[in-house]
C-alpha cells in the first residue's frame, strides 16, 4: 500500500496512543506462566504482539480477547510441545523472550520470523542461553533464525551483556525462572525495565540497581491484572509532530513515562519543546501521564552514551526533527540501529535525502543539518514501521506531496497510525478539537 501525505495548516487534537508493545508482549508471557486469571486491558493492538499471542497459543495457553484490546490470559503448568513451527512474524521481541521461556521447557520447538526478522542477529541471544546449560541452534552457524531449542535443565549465570539490549536480558530472566541458582546480569547502560517491575509485581524476588539485575529462580508467579499504558515510542510520533509543525496543539493520554523510555521527552525538552507532562500517576507498576505539545521553536543537539537505549526506537524521528531544528543534530553511540527491522542507519539517511534533507551517515548514527524546509518526494519504508511513521510526520512539514511506498507495515506498531494522522489535520486553518 502507498500512503500520500500533505501539509496541513493546522495540526490538533487528542491522541490516546496505543497499548504499549513492549508491556504488552511481557504481560501475555508472563500472564501465561502464572497462577491463576489475568486481565489485561489496553493490550497492543499491532502484529508484533499478536504474533506472541499466536506462539503462546501454540504452546497450549488459552487466551480469550473478550473485546478490542482486552485479554484474558489462563496461566499454565507447564506449556506444551508445539506441533509445529512458532512464527514471531517481524518480532524481535517475540522469538527472543519465548527463546529463553522455550530453553526451560521440557520439549522441542522451533522458531522463526519473517525475511526481516531471520536476518536479525541471534548469536546474542544464543551465547548467554547456552552457558546457562540451553540446548539451542540457529541457522548459519547459530547466528540467525530459525531457531531450534531442546528445553533442559538450566543453571543461574552472571553475565555482562556486551550490549544494552532489554531483550536479551528479558530472555535471560525468563529462562532464570527455571534455572537452578540465581542469575545476575550486567548491563552497559541502562535499558526498558518493564520485564523486572512485572516479575517484581507478579512475586518474584529480583533486585535491580538499574545497571546489575539479579533474580532468584520463582517457584510460581501470580497472575495479576494490567491496564497496559499507551506506548510512549507511539506517543513519541504526535510529539515530534506538534513539536515541528508551526501550528500545532496536541495532547496524548495515558502514556507510559517510564524513565528507561524517557529519552524522546529528554531530549525534545533539551531542543527546546514546549512540552509539558500533566497528572503523573503510577498505573501496574508503570508511571502514566498525560503529554502535552505546541509548535516550537527546535535547536540541533548531540545525542549519544547511555541515552541511547533510552530512545532507540524514536532515533529516525529524531532525525526529522534534527531537519527542521536550528543548527546540527548530531546522533553518535547507536551502531545497534543497523540491526533493527532494517538497517536504520542507513533507511533514515536514504528516505530523508529524497525530501530534501541535508544528512550524513556515520558508523553509529548520523549528522542531520537542520534549518530545512523539506519538500515531498516519493520514499520507502524499507518494510520498518518506525520509519513509515517518521516519513509520514516529514510529509506533514513538507512542502507538495509524499508518497511512502509500503506503509501499511504501521501495523506492526500502531494500526490506527494513519488515521490518527488523518484526524489531528484540520484542512481548514479555524480552531478544531476532539
Ligand atoms: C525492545 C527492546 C529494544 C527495542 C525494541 C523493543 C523490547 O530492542 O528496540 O523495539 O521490548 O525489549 P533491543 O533489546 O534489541 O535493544
Amino acid at each position: 500500500m502507498e500512503q500520500r501525505v500533505r501539509g496541513c495548516p493546522r495540526l490538533e487534537g487528542k491522541v490516546s496512543p496505543p497499548g504499549d508493545k513492549s508491556i504488552s508482549h511481557r504481560a501475555v508471557i508472563l500472564s501465561s506462566i502464572a497462577r491463576g486469571r489475568a486481565r489485561l486491558s489496553n493490550f497492543a493492538p499491532g502484529a508484533d504482539c499478536r504474533s506472541t499471542v499466536s506462539c503462546l497459543r501454540e504452546l497450549g495457553v488459552e487466551i480469550v480477547e473478550e473485546s478490542p484490546g482486552m485479554l484474558t490470559v489462563s496461566g499454565v503448568e507447564a506449556l506444551r510441545e508445539p506441533k509445529d513451527v512458532l512464527d514471531a512474524g517481524n518480532s524481535a521481541t517475540t522469538i527472543r523472550l519465548l527463546a529463553g521461556l522455550l530453553a526451560a521447557q521440557d520439549f522441542l520447538s522451533i522458531i522463526t520470523g519473517d525475511d526481516s526478522l531471520r536476518s536479525r542477529p541471534m548469536g546474542r541471544l544464543i551465547h548467554p542461553l547456552r552457558l546457562m546449560g540451553a540446548d539451542i541452534w540457529g541457522r548459519g552457524g547459530d547466528s540467525l533464525a530459525p531457531l531450534a531449542i531442546k528445553g533442559s535443565r538450566l543453571r543461574g549465570i552472571q553475565y555482562r551483556l556486551p550490549m544494552a539490549s532489554a531483550q536479551i536480558k528479558s530472555a535471560i530472566l525468563l529462562a532464570a525462572l527455571f534455572a537452578k541458582g540465581e542469575t545476575t546480569i550486567e548491563q552497559p547502560a541502562p535499558s526498558r525495565d518493564h520485564t523486572e517491575r512485572l516479575l517484581r509485581a507478579m512475586g518474584a524476588k529480583l533486585e535491580s540497581d538499574g545497571l546489575r539485575v539479579t533474580l532468584a529462580p520463582a517457584p510460581a508467579l501470580s497472575a495479576i491484572d494490567l491496564h497496559i499504558p499507551g506506548d510512549i515510542s507511539s506517543a513519541a510520533f504526535w510529539l515530534v509532530a506538534g513539536a515541528i509543525h508551526p501550528n500545532a496543539r496536541i495532547r496524548l493520554k495515558d502514556t507510559g513515562i517510564n524513565p528507561t523510555r524517557m529519552g524522546i521527552i529528554e531530549v525534545l525538552l533539551d531542543m527546546g519543546a514546549k512540552l509539558t507532562i500533566e497528572g503523573e500517576r503510577m498505573e501496574g507498576g508503570e508511571p502514566v501521564a498525560e503529554l502535552a505539545i505546541e509548535s516550537s521553536d527546535l535547536a540541533g543537539r548531540q545525542i549519544g552514551g547511555d541515552l541511547i537505549p533510552r530512545l532507540i526506537d524514536e532515533i529516525p524521528l529524531i532525525a526529522v526533527a534534527g531537519c527542521v531544528a536550528r543548527g546540527t543534530t548530531v546522533i553518535r553511540d547507536a551502531a545497534e540501529l543497523r540491526v533493527k527491522e532494517t538497517d536504520r542507519i542507513r533507511a533514515t539517511v536514504r528516505e530523508l535525502s529524497k525530501l530534501g534533507a541535508h544528512i550524513e551517515e556515520l558508523p553509529d548514527g548520523m549528522i542531520v543539518h537542520g534549518g530545512r524546509k523539506l519538500e515531498g518526494g516519493e520514499c520507502y519504508s524499507h518494510h520498518d514501521h518506525r520509519l513509515a511513521m517518521a516519513l509520514g510526520i516529514a510529509g506533514l512539514v513538507a512542502q507538495g506531496e509524499t508518497v511512502i511506498h509500503d506503509a501499511e507495515v504501521v501495523a506492526f506498531s500502531y494500526p490506527a497510525f494513519w488515521r490518527d494522522l488523518e484526524r489531528l489535520c484540520r484542512r481548514t486553518a479555524e480552531k478544531g478539537g476532539s
